[in-house]
């Protein structure tokens, strides 16, 4: 219960980030803060340009660029990104605004240790914009997810779940921004339920012990 694993270690988590990374910015601060129990091994990015490359740098966390585009096939591209995973020795990976589909083989290789942050209440508006399916598709609540990854698009057993309502006046933009308010809250607090081993896996429910 108390995040460390069995030689006294505290959990080494990785995470994969294509974009801005204000998600990986919350896992690097929750961690610094001391309110996630871990260590923070390395950034996965398949984008160059990524943003959270450079918080990546400022935290002094290694970075690990497979670079989709210099692959011919996304086979190959997740062949190296496989080879790389497995060099994390990670207990956890965590996928913060990875904007892509993993691969079969990498699920089942890192089964029950790869979570999601997802923007939207899954089981709706899975895939991308979550934000904006839910916007246009006119819900009153929408609100953000964290859960592991199986093989099925946006679809593993839940963890933690906010809900966000929608407001009068409100448009993609501004409800993107509440709901990124509590994705920064969601994902550490997952993490950290993981990193304590407080999660357990029963068929589609996550049981919180
Ligand atoms: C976040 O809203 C995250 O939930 C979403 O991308 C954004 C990344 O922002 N992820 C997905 O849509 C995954 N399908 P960030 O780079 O600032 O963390």
């Amino acid at each position: 219960m108390n995040g460390m694993d069995k030689d006294g270690m505290k959990k080494r988590i990785a995470v994969l980030a294509s974009g801005r990374g204000s998600n990986f910015q919350a896992v690097i601060d929750a961690i610094r803060d001391g309110r996630v129990p871990a260590a923070c091994v390395r950034l996965l990015t398949d984008n160059p340009q990524a943003y959270a490359i450079e918080r990546a740098r400022a935290a002094a966390i290694p970075v690990t660029i497979v670079d989709y585009a210099a692959f011919p096939s996304r086979e190959a591209y997740e062949r190296e990104l496989l080879f790389a995973m497995q060099g994390c020795r990670a207990d956890l990976f965590v996928l913060a605004g990875y904007m892509r589909i993993v691969g079969n083989e990498i699920v089942r290789a890192f089964s029950g240790r790869i979570i999601n942050i997802h923007p939207a209440l899954l089981p709706s508006f899975p895939g991308l914009h979550g934000q904006r399916q839910a916007f246009l598709h006119g819900v009153k609540i929408s609100g953000c997810t964290v859960h592991f990854v199986d093989e099925s698009l946006d679809g593993g057993p839940v963890i933690v779940q906010k809900c966000i309502p929608l407001l009068e006046g409100d448009d993609e933009e501004t409800l993107a921004a509440r709901i990124l308010e509590q994705e920064h809250r969601c994902l550490p607090e997952a993490i950290r339920l993981f990193c304590e081993d407080r999660l357990v896996i029963e068929g589609r429910r996550v049981r919180i012990r």
